[in-house]
């Protein structure tokens, strides 16, 4: 039974590493006086989640709080669905030390409406050094040298990519491959303004291409596999790589394991410098009574605190929401994922992740998906993809 001081919360963070990191929530909260009413929905990178969020809003009941990714966030404010967060906000000067690409989210019309608990970033490969060292393959630094690698290991009758054909799944993979070809201008122009002649090109076709040469070292047996059972296979040395957001370094962690020493984790080789990012934010959403309207704030300035971001983002894998927290507490994945951050917000090479719903509407990504996907399946060689992606992405504006 929820109580007013109460928060029901709406997440899919039940991997074990996403489970440990929002313990460091519950906890924080608990600590606060605030109760916490559980609502997980399994399934990651929220589909299965923003499906019952949808539902709950339409019976009239939405939970008080809610994980949310970029563009879905300005969904729900043009509804008019969320809470003004302005007064905490302005009280504790977020402003000035949340980043403008974040803000970008989290402000609807001028106005607060989400508070960021982290940022993630889908560029990443995993390794199992083990597996490396005894294969004699070093970090591989260019996208040929990690195909060959992966050939290596595929030859020694291990997988080579550890990979769950999931939708969302296949779209990480696409976000890394894209700034791979193409780099960051690429990415923009085909991905975020969905310029035609850019999604359109060979360029693109190239793009597929890669998909194609990464879909030959999955296993037989990757088809709607969960992401954090791909990450077990790392882990566990059946698999050498897999490409996923730093969420993976929480299942990881989880498991004791140790950056440098049994894992590696390095960005997409050709990619370096680049950094496609999403944010996990919670949305507030409107509520009459005064005592869950004070729970909500509470929730918000909680999640905003620095030493909060430090303690929570160290577990789950991500990097802070705002710019002022120290790296001290972070280990040299964190370390690097900060640093990547800071260096690509400055450079101008920090974009939005298509795959986590940070390039465009819930409509287009999933436009993309279906493509993405229906070729990763081998259901389109790379011509008909580049072309079905064109006429998918403008039916779908
Ligand atoms: C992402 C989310 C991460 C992570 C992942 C897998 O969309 O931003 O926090 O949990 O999904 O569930």
């Amino acid at each position: 039974m929820a109580h007013a001081e109460d928060v029901e919360v709406l997440h899919w963070w039940t991997s074990g590493g996403e489970a440990a990191a929002l313990n460091v929530l519950k906890d924080d909260l608990a600590a606060q006086g605030i109760g916490w009413v559980d609502m997980p929905v399994a399934g990651g990178g929220g589909e299965a989640a923003m499906t019952t969020l949808r539902a709950r809003v339409t019976a009239g009941d939405p939970p008080t709080a809610v994980q949310m990714l970029g563009f879905d966030i300005q969904d729900w404010a043009e509804l008019g669905a969320l809470a003004n967060l302005d007064d905490v906000a302005n009280a504790e000067g977020w402003d000035g030390v949340v980043p403008e690409a974040l803000q970008r989210f989290s402000k609807y019309d001028g106005h607060w409406i989400a508070a960021p608990v982290n940022v993630h970033s889908t560029n990443w490969v995993w390794a199992n050094k083990k597996v490396l060292d005894e294969l004699g393959i070093a970090q591989p630094q260019t996208w040929d040298e990690f195909v060959a690698a992966m050939q290596k290991v595929k030859d020694s009758g291990k997988t080579a990519l550890a990979h769950g054909g999931q939708a969302w799944q296949d779209a990480t993979l696409f976000d890394g491959v894209v700034l791979s070809v193409g780099g960051v201008d690429f990415y923009k122009k085909a991905l975020i303004d969905l310029d035609p002649e850019a999604l359109g090109s060979d360029q693109m076709k190239e793009v597929f291409d890669r998909m194609t040469v990464l879909r030959g070292f999955v296993d037989d047996n990757f088809s709607g596999r969960d992401w954090n059972l791909a990450s077990a296979m790392v882990i566990n040395g059946d698999a050498a790589f897999q490409i996923m957001g730093d969420w993976a370094k929480g299942e990881f962690l989880k498991a004791g394991d140790v950056p440098d020493q049994d894992f590696l984790c390095f960005r997409v080789p050709g990619t370096a410098g680049m950094v496609s990012f999403n944010s996990d934010q919670f949305a507030m959403f409107k509520v009459k009574d005064p005592a869950a309207q004070d729970a909500q704030k509470a929730m918000a300035s909680a999640i905003m605190s620095p030493k909060f971001q430090s303690a929570f983002n160290v577990v789950k894998g991500s990097v802070p929401a705002r710019t002022d927290v120290p790296n001290d507490a972070f280990d040299a994945c964190g370390k690097k994922g900060m640093a990547d951050l800071a260096e690509a917000s400055a450079n101008g090479t920090l974009v939005g992740s298509m795959a986590h719903g940070h390039a465009n509407r819930a409509a287009v990504k999933n436009a993309m998906y279906d493509v993405i996907t229906a070729q990763f399946n081998g259901e389109y060689d790379s011509a008909t993809a580049v072309e079905e992606l064109v006429t998918a992405v403008q039916d779908a504006q």
